[in-house]
């Protein structure tokens, strides 16, 4: 072999490539798509999120520029990417015309926090200001910074600036073509349970650990609403403390989430987890049992309260406490009297003031006797035979 040849070669041959590969590139990802971009119809709906009719910024207009001078997305993708598990993460892939008024582009290329582009219905508006408040409030050991100068102080408690309302509305609307693709991907369907398996000392520990590591941040460490996040949620996290909750209730909480609210579906975790945490919820609400099912004994009060139930609320909680299909709609959606027993006290103080942030309102032009009746009649309604007592 010539070894004049042999030294020529390779350098020639990486020109070649060079310039071919340069050219290939340029045609797939410049000409290619310039040629093509026409043909990709957006829906008939595609509308400008950003401005209104006569050219003024709508608040999800307002919230993209909060976006940018903030650098969200110094650390947030919007872009779905045509490969495998993206669209598991995330939902539907990201197509052209989505970005179509989004000049300039913010698609990103860093993905320290999640990609932001299906964000649509997949949180409750308070979930976001409690996050962007502070992100551990929410997720704890999010590495994300929290922006409290989105917010200033109105009588004694933190509240959201306008900013931090329009920067949620942008939230909102990040891929709201595919909101309903997304909602039932992190909205699970009502599922039934059964079958809880019997705790151990050990599942216990796990469950508080747990519970400790994914809740506590909303609903405090010891259960009773009072986390971080708590001054943002509307309606607040449930004092788990107040109320009897079967395990297999909780496991379908945790399953489902409960959409309109702040609480996540936690779906993703294994079966063994939810189960460790669901013993522990049920352990904090244990001893409502007892109590609520002698103050459901009253049978004078009982029947008067059946009255009121029917009159007041039967439409939504539906005969004997199983809410109606059509009523599951509402977001959050009422809860069943069936599978639940609360604290007395707290039973009658929600039936006064209601549950803000939910359709559930406040029953104050009824009297003390009234509002008793209602609760030995509510706490009858759950059925004692399909939870046996350990
Ligand atoms: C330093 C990087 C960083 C910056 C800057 C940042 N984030 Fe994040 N973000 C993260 C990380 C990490 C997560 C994942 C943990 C969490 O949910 O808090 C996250 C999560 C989120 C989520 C939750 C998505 C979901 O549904 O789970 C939203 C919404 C979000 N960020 C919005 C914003 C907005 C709006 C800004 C600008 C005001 C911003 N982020 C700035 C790192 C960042
Ligand atoms: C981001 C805040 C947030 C986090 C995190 C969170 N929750 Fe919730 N949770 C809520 C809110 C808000 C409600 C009230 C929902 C409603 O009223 O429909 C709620 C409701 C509940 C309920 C329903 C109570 C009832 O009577 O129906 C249970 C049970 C519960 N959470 C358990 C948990 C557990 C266990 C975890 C952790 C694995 C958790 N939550 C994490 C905010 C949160
Ligand atoms: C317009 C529909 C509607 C009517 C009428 C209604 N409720 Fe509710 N109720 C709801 C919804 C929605 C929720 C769920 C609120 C939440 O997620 O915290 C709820 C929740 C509750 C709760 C549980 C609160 C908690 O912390 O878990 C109780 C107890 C209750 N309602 C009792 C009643 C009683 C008693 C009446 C009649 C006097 C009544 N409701 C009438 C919609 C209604």
């Amino acid at each position: 072999m010539n070894n004049d040849i042999k030294a020529e070669r390779p350098l020639f041959v990486l020109l070649v490539a060079g310039i071919g590969f340069f050219v290939l590139s340029f045609v797939a990802m410049g000409v290619f798509p310039w040629l093509t971009i026409d043909r990709i119809q957006p829906p008939e709906v595609a509308t400008n999120p950003y401005q209104d009719e006569s050219g003024n910024p709508t608040p999800a207009g307002l919230g993209r520029e909060v976006y940018i001078a903030e650098g969200c997305w110094h650390c947030h993708s919007q872009f779905v990417r045509p490969v495998a598990n993206e669209e598991f993460r995330y939902g539907p892939r990201s197509q052209a015309w989505e970005a179509m008024f989004d000049v300039p582009h913010l698609y990103g290329t860093r993905r320290i926090g999640p990609d932001l582009s299906r964000e649509a219905g997949r949180r409750s508006d308070d979930w976001h200001l409690a996050h962007l408040w502070n992100p551990r409030s929410t997720v704890p050991g999010s590495l994300m910074p929290g922006y409290p100068w989105l917010f200033e102080q109105k009588d004694g408690r933190w509240q959201p600036t306008d900013k931090a309302l329009n920067l949620v509305a942008y939230l909102q609307q990040l891929g709201s073509y595919y909101r309903e693709d997304v909602r039932k991907q992190v909205w699970p369907s009502r599922v039934t349970v059964s079958g809880a398996p019997l705790p151990t000392e050990l599942s216990l520990g796990r469950g508080r650990a747990l519970f400790g590591h994914y809740c506590g941040g909303c609903h405090g460490e010891n259960g009773n609403g009072a986390g971080l996040a708590a001054d943002f949620l509307r309606p607040s996290a449930s004092d788990l403390t107040t109320r009897y909750l079967p395990r297999e209730e909780v496991f379908r909480i945790l399953f489902m989430g409960s959409e309109g609210s702040a609480m996540p579906s936690f779906a993703e975790l294994t079966e063994k987890d939810l189960w460790a945490i669901s013993q522990y919820v049920h352990e904090l609400g244990k001893h409502n049992r007892k109590p609520a099912l002698d103050y459901a004994a009253g049978v004078d009060r009982r029947e008067r309260g059946h009255g009121l139930y029917v009159k007041h609320c039967q439409n939504c909680h539906g005969e004997s406490g199983i809410v109606p299909p059509a009523m599951e709609n509402l977001k959050p959606a009422p809860k069943h009297f069936r599978d639940r027993l609360y604290d007395p006290t707290y039973l009658v103080q929600v039936i006064r003031k209601g549950r803000p942030g939910t359709a559930m309102a406040g029953y104050s032009n009824l009297s003390d006797r009234d509002v008793e009746d209602l609760a030995a009649y509510v706490s009858s309604l759950f059925d004692p035979k399909l939870y046996k007592e350990e």
